[in-house]
């Protein structure tokens, strides 16, 4: 690994990689953008539940199931994705999404790129990708999600949202702090999350997955369209 090209998390919010019921094209150009910018460092995908994580826990919740149990239904299909841009991403990916932080660091010694799930009930993948920085002492994180940034309150719910270009990790718990609880998704970035990065000091960067460029710019640490999170 060079200096200049530390190991990179990204998480990647399932509902950008498929939204619709038929179209694997995001991911294949996903994955060729990803594969040109891996370098001498390794990728670790931390791939979310997406559509079918809301469908399957808005129907576990009308069976009444318990919210642990509906977590579950997020992890399973947040795993189920992950699967798909492994496959997507051929042989350059461990075959199968790691379901621990051991196992997902000790697979980075023999694959360039390695991808994750949810893991525990409780929290979202971004969560899972903050605590995986962290055990990897990275400096940066990248959330590639379904908003191109941080804004002052929901842009598809209030019209006078505003877009945060550069924030702080108070600023950004301050935001999140207001979403609700729940299984399913909600917030631009994990309450939990924004914690972890705080603490751990891993600068974050936000932006819309299905923006290529903007993305590829990012992991490239040149200018991109969305927000920056930093200490
Ligand atoms: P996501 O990580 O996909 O939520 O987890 P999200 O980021 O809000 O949604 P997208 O993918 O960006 O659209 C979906 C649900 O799975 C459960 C939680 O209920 C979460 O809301 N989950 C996920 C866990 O309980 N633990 C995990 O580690 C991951």
């Amino acid at each position: 690994m060079s200096e200049d090209e530390e190991d990179l998390v990204i998480s990647i919010g399932g509902s950008i990689l498929l939204p619709d019921d038929d179209d694997t094209s995001y991911l294949v150009s996903l994955a060729k953008m990803l594969t040109r910018n891996i370098g001498e460092r390794n990728l670790y995908l931390v791939v979310g539940g997406g559509r079918i994580a809301r469908d399957y826990i808005r129907w576990g919740r009308q069976l009444k199931a318990d919210e642990a149990t509906l977590d579950e239904l997020g992890i399973k299909t947040s795993r189920l994705n992950a699967r798909l841009l492994i496959i997507a991403l051929g042989s350059i990916s461990y075959p199968v999404p790691a379901t621990n932080f051991d196992e997902a660091i000790s697979a980075g010694n023999h694959y360039p790129v390695v991808l994750m799930g949810g893991t525990h009930p409780g929290h979202t993948t971004d969560a899972v990708a903050a605590m995986l920085a962290e055990r990897l002492r990275s400096e940066r994180l990248i959330n590639a999600t379904s908003v191109d940034g941080v804004y002052t309150s929901d842009p598809n719910k209030d019209e006078d949202a505003e877009k945060i270009e550069e924030l702080t990790y108070d600023e950004l718990i301050d935001i999140v702090s207001k979403g609700e609880g729940g299984a399913g998704p909600n917030v631009v970035f994990d309450p939990l999350a924004a914690k972890i990065i705080k603490r751990a000091d891993i600068d974050t960067y936000v932006l819309h997955g299905r923006d290529i460029g903007s993305f590829e710019s990012a992991i490239r640490e040149e200018k991109f369209e969305g927000s920056r999170i930093t200490g």
